[in-house]
């Protein structure tokens, strides 16, 4: 079943902002994408220990800031003292982890599209952070600028219970490779599109998500020639580090 009209995807999404040339899932790097001219960005979701949500990919803060330890048991207060630039770049030193709140009004201001990634850490609460973010993020952007998507079935379950006209609120079901069930997985969400690893994808797969009348995205590819098969079988969408890198290929307004 199709579930309303394809979202107006570029064809390339900033990964976690333009991740290549700032600081991931911050400020920096939506303002980087936008600079460059990217039209939408992939960011991750997860709840502070305060119930805060924020723009942040893992567990902890290690990889990424100048602290260490888990999210959850970060308060707004403690993550907001975290230098979270320095790791990328000594340039980036005052950047400070985004609360969702933030980046939603910045990316609302360039007039920008949001793939929201509900990401689920060991010990987090899938139906906690739906219920958080899906209102703030239908509040913040109009229906044709927001796909959220997630690898967790139950996330993905809680925000279809925020909103369940799939044209107000599209969904996407994020996946290594596609798993026997997707489609059962896809009816039961009404979701609008499926994410994929480029890597892992075969000829045949993109034919089969368009038959179930879904869009295809693939993440995380950084090399335009070797993606160029993927365009042939009619990938919808890449997610990449760096979007600008695939300008050129196909003569398509692809950013
Ligand atoms: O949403 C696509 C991609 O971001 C999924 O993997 O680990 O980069 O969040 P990850
Ligand atoms: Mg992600």
């Amino acid at each position: 079943a199709i579930h309303g009209p394809a979202l107006e995807l570029p064809r390339a999404i900033a990964h976690r902002g333009l991740s290549a040339r700032a600081p991931e899932n911050t400020l920096a790097a939506v303002r980087a994408a936008h600079a460059a001219g990217c039209r939408w960005v992939e960011l991750d979701v997860q709840l502070l220990g305060d119930g805060t949500p924020v723009i942040w990919h893992d567990a902890g803060v290690r990889r990424c800031s100048n602290g260490r330890g888990k999210l959850r048991r970060l308060d707004i207060e403690r993550a907001r003292q975290l230098d979270v630039g320095s790791w990328f770049n000594p340039d980036f030193h005052d950047e400070r982890m985004a609360t969702l709140d933030d980046m939603l009004a910045l990316l609302a201001a360039c007039d920008m599209g949001l793939n929201l990634e509900l990401k689920i850490s060991y010990k987090h609460d899938p139906a906690a952070l739906a219920e958080t973010v899906i209102p703030r993020a239908l509040a913040a952007l109009p229906p044709s600028r927001l796909l959220v998507s997630s690898f967790d079935r139950n996330a993905l379950r809680s925000a279809r219970r925020q909103e369940a006209d799939p044209h107000r609120l599209r969904l996407g079901l994020l996946y290594d490779r596609l798993p026997r069930g997707w489609q059962a997985d896809a009816e039961a969400l009404l979701a609008s599109s499926v994410h994929l690893d480029w890597r892992k994808l075969k000829p045949g797969t993109v034919a089969a998500v368009h038959e179930a009348g879904l869009q295809l995205l693939c993440y995380t590819a950084n090399d335009p020639a070797t993606f160029l098969p993927c365009w042939e079988w009619g990938v919808d969408a890449v997610i990449s580090d760096d979007p600008t890198l695939f300008a050129s290929t196909e003569n398509l307004g692809i950013v």
